[in-house]
């Protein structure tokens, strides 16, 4: 049983009994669910909990529905962004530390952006996903104009705030208990983007002119294409994305997000499966992948692409299709 039918046809009678048979790794249980939301009135509580059990939800909280819990709750958005937070921490997937992370990032717009972080068995730890770069990577899938500010459940560590650094040099860091502070103030004398001659960041999110060498007929393939365009390697150009399809007919897309420190850059698959997993699905739904990537490059995303998805998904054999500009 799925998350989405779990939370559909399960009262609270039933919670227990399906919890038992959940891994414990996982906060991704409907009582968690429910939980998850303790701080709101009954009104926006269903209005979140509406969203989130849709079936097109991207977590993504609409600028709309934002305002209205403010005003139906008399909270500030800060204060919805960090009791936000139990929510976002049940898409977390910690199989190894069984440690959950959950943030909430505000875009430009006001629309709230969930994150979570993501762990991958069998393989490095640095194929990890972390919360903030789980939200932010979901702002980035959004085309979102910029990020303004984070709440995470915990103080943002040195690889989140080099990763904050790149795309939104600007932003507020929210933590529960503790005074809201600039980016700037947490990672001071910092290395960027500037010492690599780049000026032009990854917000808003831009589009490079790169074509595959025949036409394209299959959805997972211009999807892919279209991400690849999407993505931001600055430092590289070696230009990516990757496109899932799922058994119930979504896609998700996920752009490379390079990071002038190198290790922090958020390889597509991750972009994608941050989508996937914010979106309620599961690994077992995963169908077929692409990836696409600029042609004759120095890097490429293949090797862990398959060592990710040998884990998550071993039945679905990547394909790989080079790019050109
Ligand atoms: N983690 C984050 O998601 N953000 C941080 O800044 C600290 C660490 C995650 C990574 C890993 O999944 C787990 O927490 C333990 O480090
Ligand atoms: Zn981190």
């Amino acid at each position: 049983m799925d998350r989405r039918t779990a939370l559909a046809t399960l009262g609270s009678a039933g919670l227990g009994l399906l919890a038992m048979h959940m891994p414990s790794f996982s906060a991704d249980t409907p009582q968690n669910d429910l939980k998850a939301v303790p701080n709101f009135s009954e009104k926006s509580r269903e209005r979140l909990l509406g969203l989130v059990k849709g079936s097109q939800f991207s977590g993504r909280l609409p600028a709309g529905d934002v305002k209205a819990i403010c005003e139906t709750d008399g909270k500030g958005v800060e204060q919805v962004m960090l009791e936000l937070l139990p929510l976002a921490k049940t898409y977390s997937r910690p199989p190894i530390s069984h440690y959950q992370v959950g943030t909430v990032a505000q875009g430009g717009g006001g629309d709230l952006y969930l994150g979570a972080n993501m762990e991958f068995p069998g393989h490095s730890l640095g194929f990890s996903v972390h919360g903030e770069q789980s939200a932010l990577s979901n702002a980035y899938m959004h085309e979102e104009r910029g990020v303004s500010a984070i709440a995470v459940t915990a103080a943002p560590c040195g690889h989140c705030r080099q990763f904050m650094n790149e795309l939104c040099p600007e932003i507020q860091v929210l933590v529960a208990g503790q005074k809201p502070e600039k980016l700037a103030a947490l990672l001071p004398a910092s290395f960027g983007p500037k010492d690599l001659g780049v000026s032009d960041l990854a917000f808003p999110v831009k589009e490079v002119n790169l074509g595959l060498p025949s036409a394209v007929s299959e959805g997972i393939i211009s999807a892919a294409l279209g991400a690849a365009r999407k993505s931001y390697a600055p430092y590289t150009k070696a230009y990516s994305g990757v496109a899932i399809a799922m058994r119930s007919g979504r896609m998700f897309k996920g752009c490379y997000i390079e990071n002038a420190a190198y290790n922090p850059s958020l390889p597509p698959l991750q972009t994608a499966l941050a989508a996937l997993v914010l979106a309620g699905e599961e690994y077992s739904g995963i169908a077929d992948v692409v990836l696409v990537e600029s042609a004759g490059s120095p890097i490429s995303q293949r090797s862990v692409a398959e060592a990710v998805l040998s884990t998550i998904a071993p039945d679905v054999t990547l394909r790989v299709l080079a790019a050109r500009t």
